[in-house]
C-alpha cells in the first residue's frame, strides 16, 4: 500500500528524516511515535506531496509518486488529516463535507450517511459555521471530509491532540471501525502507548533522523517504547 524506503527530508540546510523506512499494508493501522519535533508531521507531509525528498522514494500502490504534486496524490487516494484541525472556520459542516466530496473518485454528490453514523454530532450541526464547532468536534470534521473522499490511505496527524476525552473516545471507535472494515489503511501520529498496543497493527518509533524500534503491536515492549519517547 505505502511504502516509504531510505526516505530523507529537511527544511533548509538541515535534515529532519535521515533514511527512514516504513510500511503501511492494505488494511492495516500503523502507528508512527516518537517524542516532539523528531520529524512525524514531515513524515506525513512528504507522504501527501507537502515536501519533497532530497533521497530515497515513496511509493504508494506499487506506483513510485514521490514527484506528484498533493492533489494527485489525494485522488490516487490518500487522505490527509493535518495536525490541529484544519477545517474552514467560514464554512459551514456541510461546505466542509462537500469540499471533501471533491476528491472522492466516485464524484458522490451526497455526504454518505456513514459519515454521520461514525460522527452523528455532525449531521445536527450542518448548517453552522466550522469556526463555531468544539475543538473536539472540528476535530471530528476534519476526519468526516477526509473520510467523504474515501481514501484508500489515510494519515492521521495526532488526531487526539488536546481533544477533550469524550470525544477521543469517539474518534478512537471510528478508527476501530475502519479496522474492522479492512478496506482502508491508517497511518496514524499518536503518543498514546495505549493506542499503539491496542488498536495499531504495526507500530514504529522515530528518533534522531531514523526509525529505532518497529514491530507488531502485540510484541510491543512498553518498557522500551517509553526509552524513546521520554528525554
Ligand atoms: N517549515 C519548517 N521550516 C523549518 N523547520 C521546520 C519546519 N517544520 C518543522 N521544522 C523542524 O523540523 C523538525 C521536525 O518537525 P516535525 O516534523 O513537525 O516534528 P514532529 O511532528 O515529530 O513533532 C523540528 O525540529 C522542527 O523545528
Ligand atoms: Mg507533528
Amino acid at each position: 500500500m505505502l511504502d516509504i524506503a531510505d526516505l530523507e527530508v529537511g527544511y533548509g540546510e538541515s535534515s529532519v528524516l535521515r533514511g527512514v523506512s516504513l510500511k503501511v499494508k492494505p488494511g492495516q493501522i500503523v502507528c508512527l511515535m516518537g517524542r516532539n519535533g523528531v520529524g512525524k508531521t514531515t513524515l506525513m507531509k512528504s507522504v501527501i506531496g507537502l515536501l519533497t525528498a532530497r533521497r530515497g522514494t515513496v511509493a504508494f500502490g506499487g506506483e513510485a509518486i514521490g514527484k506528484q504534486p498533493p492533489d494527485k496524490r489525494a485522488r490516487a487516494g490518500i487522505g490527509y488529516v493535518p495536525q490541529g484541525r484544519d477545517i474552514f472556520s467560514q464554512l459551514t459542516v456541510e461546505e466542509n463535507l462537500r469540499l471533501g466530496l471533491e476528491a472522492s473518485p466516485r464524484k458522490m454528490k451526497q455526504v454518505p450517511e456513514r459519515l454521520f453514523a461514525m460522527f452523528p454530532v455532525l449531521q445536527t450541526m450542518l448548517k453552522r459555521r466550522g469556526g463555531d464547532l468544539s475543538g473536539g468536534q472540528q476535530q471530528q470534521l476534519a476526519i468526516a471530509r477526509a473520510l467523504a473522499a474515501e481514501p484508500k490511505l489515510l494519515l492521521l496527524d495526532e488526531p487526539m491532540e488536546g481533544i477533550q476525552p469524550s470525544v477521543v473516545a469517539e474518534i478512537e471507535h471510528v478508527i476501530e471501525s475502519i479496522k474492522r472494515e479492512r478496506t482502508m489503511s491508517v497511518l496514524l501520529v499518536e503518543q498514546s502507548l495505549a493506542f499503539a498496543t491496542t488498536i495499531a497493527d504495526y507500530y514504529y518509533v522515530i528518533d534522531k533522523g531514523a526509525v529505532v524500534l518497529e514491530g507488531h503491536s502485540a510484541d510491543l515492549s512498553v518498557e522500551e517504547v517509553k526509552r524513546h519517547l521520554l528525554v
